[in-house]
């Protein structure tokens, strides 16, 4: 399998404090790769930087063979690469269907798409992700899952390559976490997604990701299998903890 991203010797420090340190790793095309470690571990912060909300401090970032690691974020995202965020960030005074349309109209370079062609295509994305009805909510009326499902209906509308999660499931209940891991993995089947994925509850990525690297304090401590990571050492003393299994 090609590789769609390879991130090598990566560093972001915030002040005195390195919040990514010198990671290197690749995402192959067509995969799930999961991204896991404890709170504050730098999860975030790494999608920021491949995302370019913010820019590294040191190392590379390859795209297909585009160097990305100064690009800005919005021509990261016509190469093909979306993002949510961990805590939704919607335009609160637009409509569900407006801030699809945005997407649509921002997310790739177009030649004169009309209005209506993008409304169409933005309804399209609204109908995949459960929000059709809601379409002419204002955003900061929506529910928090619905505010989630909207992020989503923004990503895809760039039409992106490769997907970057950061906690689809992180405030929603039982119910709603379950219906969003689903719809993330009917995502990648239905648009041909790389996605790369972060999340709290092993189980979700034991069950969708075909690898996964962990992160401690900046630094990767592993990449491999699920089955590998899982039973890794320095994974179960430092995230996991050795009866994970029984609260999964
Ligand atoms: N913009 C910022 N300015 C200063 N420090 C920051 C900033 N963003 C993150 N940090 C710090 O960098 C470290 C890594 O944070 P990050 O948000 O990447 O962790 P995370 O792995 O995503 O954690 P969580 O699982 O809680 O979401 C933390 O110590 C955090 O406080
Ligand atoms: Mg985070």
């Amino acid at each position: 399998m090609a590789d769609i991203l390879t991130v090598t010797n990566v560093t972001k420090k915030f002040g005195g404090l390195t919040a990514v340190d010198n990671v290197s790793f690749k995402i192959r095309e067509g995969e799930t790769l999961g991204f896991i470690g404890p709170n504050g571990a730098g999860k975030s912060t790494m999608v920021n930087v491949m995302s370019g909300y913010l820019t590294a401090d040191s190392g590379k970032i390859v795209m297909q063979d585009i160097d990305i690691t100064r690009k800005k974020p919005y021509e990261r995202a016509r190469l093909g690469l979306a993002r949510t965020y961990q805590i939704p960030r919607p335009f609160l005074e637009l409509t569900a269907l407006m801030s699809v349309i945005v997407a649509v109209l921002c997310g790739k370079k177009r030649v004169n798409q009309s209005f209506e062609d993008a409304a169409g295509e933005a309804t399209h994305y609204l109908e995949f992700v459960g929000l059709f009805s809601k379409r002419n909510i204002l955003a900061r009326d929506l529910t928090f899952y619905e505010l989630r499902m909207l992020e989503l209906a923004r990503a895809l509308a760039t039409t992106p390559k490769l997907l970057f999660i950061d906690e689809v499931m992180a405030g929603l209940n039982p119910g709603e976490a379950t219906k969003a891991v689903d719809m993330i993995v009917r995502a990648k089947e239905q648009f041909g997604l790389t996605v790369f994925w972060i999340e709290h509850v092993m189980a979700v990525l034991v069950e969708a990701a075909e690898r996964i690297i962990a992160i401690l304090y900046g630094q990767l401590i592993a990449d491999g299998t699920p089955d590998e990571v899982v039973n890794n050492d320095r994974v179960i003393e430092a995230y996991l903890g050795k009866g994970w299994r029984d609260y999964a």
